[in-house]
């Protein structure tokens, strides 16, 4: 491949500009709102350990994967995903993984919106000072009444909505990119102050035991696949969202590397979000099994109780708003791409369409925080179902079978260039093995054992 080949809708204007959006499409509520309310739900250390375990063998090779396959295909995932099999001589069904993310593209970024939409909530109430000083009880409260209201609701979702399709329809070199170049850090800065705050005044002891002390015993199969889910859903991996942003790649970026770079930073802020959620939880007796509300009730108690917590919980509720947002452009990328190449339509158009219909599907999980709470599939209401289906169920899939196309339909040459190392390397030779057989192998034995088929 030569470097005057592109994407019809352009190229990242430098290196940097690739690991920013990647890193901000990484970097969003999977990391500060899911990743410590699951981790409470499926019992601390295990859990986590075994989250690391996934980023580190599945997430990454996967990453390494989905970038390089971006990359050479250079269109969106749909019609890479066509063109690459073609290519050499695979089956066309192959395709069915790119339609297969387009999906789940929809269900992630119906509830994503949803949730960012509480954030973005939160930055008022934060600023007028409804937590100062306000107890437990209270603050629960107030998270419980916002999901009382699907009014208000709807409300923060379409802002959620309307705002990220603009970015996207702006195009991808005129993006986000300047805005999360400082953004980013001062959410970083956010978070350590929180952790600091939570070592003076909150259970920190308590929370790192409870994070990095694992019971082996707690885990089941359930907590298994969402571990693995989670690896997926943090990194961005397994829709084409990161296939996507690699075709916008240049030819002399390496994968490897900026792989390594994005699964790095993502994994610390996830880290430092329970190292600051945890001990205001463990510290205020709060109940770290209380699902999706968790950080919010959390971190609003916490700012309530610190010296300047108006302020900085303001900052923070705006930087969390920020970061859904870099993410949710990321899970719209592959679905617009896909409109502008096969009908021709304007990307404004495509953008406008793709963030309608997955905001029609996010009013479904937001009513089912009230009036359809009682609407349950499998135990599941339609949040919960959403949720789970893309998270637990496609995400793992599409990224099984985004492992078994690098690793078994392109040839090693090809891979071996893209990465940029020999094809006798030891990191290809690892990354192959990766690929070929220990991820695939795992997601399916995950799979297996959550459905009760073994183990
Ligand atoms: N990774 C993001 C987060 O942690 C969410 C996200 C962005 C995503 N793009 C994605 C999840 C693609 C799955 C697939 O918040």
């Amino acid at each position: 491949m030569t470097d005057s080949q592109q994407s019809i809708h352009g190229e990242w204007g430098s290196r940097w500009a690739f690991i920013l959006a990647a890193t901000g499409s990484a970097v969003g509520l999977g990391n500060i709102w899911r990743f410590p309310y699951i981790v409470g739900e499926y019992g601390g250390g295990a859990f986590i350990l075994v989250y690391l375990a996934c980023i580190l063998l599945i997430g990454l090779p996967v990453m390494m994967a989905e970038i390089l396959i971006g990359r050479r295909g250079r269109q969106s995932p749909i019609n890479t995903m066509r063109a690459l099999p073609a290519e050499h001589g695979a089956n066309r069904s192959w395709q069915a993984v790119g339609w297969l993310g387009v999906l789940a593209g929809f269900l992630v970024l119906s509830f994503y919106s949803v949730v960012a939409g509480w954030s973005l909530a939160y930055v008022p109430f934060t600023a007028v000072g409804t937590f100062t000083g306000a107890e437990t009880g209270e603050v629960e409260q107030f998270f419980e009444a916002l999901l009382q209201s699907p009014w208000q609701m709807l409300l923060w979702h379409t802002v959620f909505m309307a705002v990220t399709a603009f970015i996207v329809l702006r195009g991808v070199q005129n993006g986000l990119e300047r805005a999360v170049r400082l953004l980013m850090p001062v959410l970083f800065l956010l978070l350590l102050v929180m952790v600091g705050y939570g070592m003076g005044a909150g259970a920190f002891l308590e929370a790192i035991n409870l994070m990095f002390q694992p019971d082996l015993g707690a885990l089941n199969g359930e907590a298994l696949l969402v571990a693995m889910g989670q690896a997926f859903f943090t990194l961005s991996l397994g829709l084409g969202a990161i296939m996507a942003y690699g075709s916008y790649l240049t030819s002399r970026a390496s994968i490897p590397g900026n792989s390594g770079l994005i699964a790095g930073a993502d994994t610390v802020i996830a880290l430092l979000a329970g190292l600051a959620v945890f001990p205001i939880v463990l510290g205020a007796g709060l109940d770290p099994e209380s699902g999706p509300g968790l950080v919010f009730v959390a971190l609003s108690y916490g700012f309530g109780q610190m010296p300047l917590g108006a302020l900085f919980g303001t900052l923070f509720f705006l930087l969390l708003s920020f970061a859904a947002l870099t993410s949710a452009i990321s899970i719209m990328e592959p679905a617009t791409a896909y409109l502008v190449e096969n009908r021709g339509w304007q990307r404004p158009k495509a953008a406008v369409v793709v963030a309608g219909m997955a905001w029609l599907v996010g009013i479904g999980s937001l009513l089912a925080f009230n009036a359809w709470s009682g609407f349950t599939i499998a135990g599941l209401n339609f949040q919960e179902l959403m949720e789970y289906l893309s998270t637990s169920v496609m995400l793992p899939l599409g990224g099984l079978l985004i492992a078994l196309f690098a690793g078994w339909v392109l040839p090693r040459n090809l891979t071996s260039e893209e990465l940029g190392v020999s094809p006798r390397a030891g990191l290809f030779r690892v990354w192959l093995v990766l690929v070929r057989y220990l991820v695939p192998a795992a997601i399916l034995v995950v799979f297996a054992n959550s459905l009760g088929i073994i183990g």
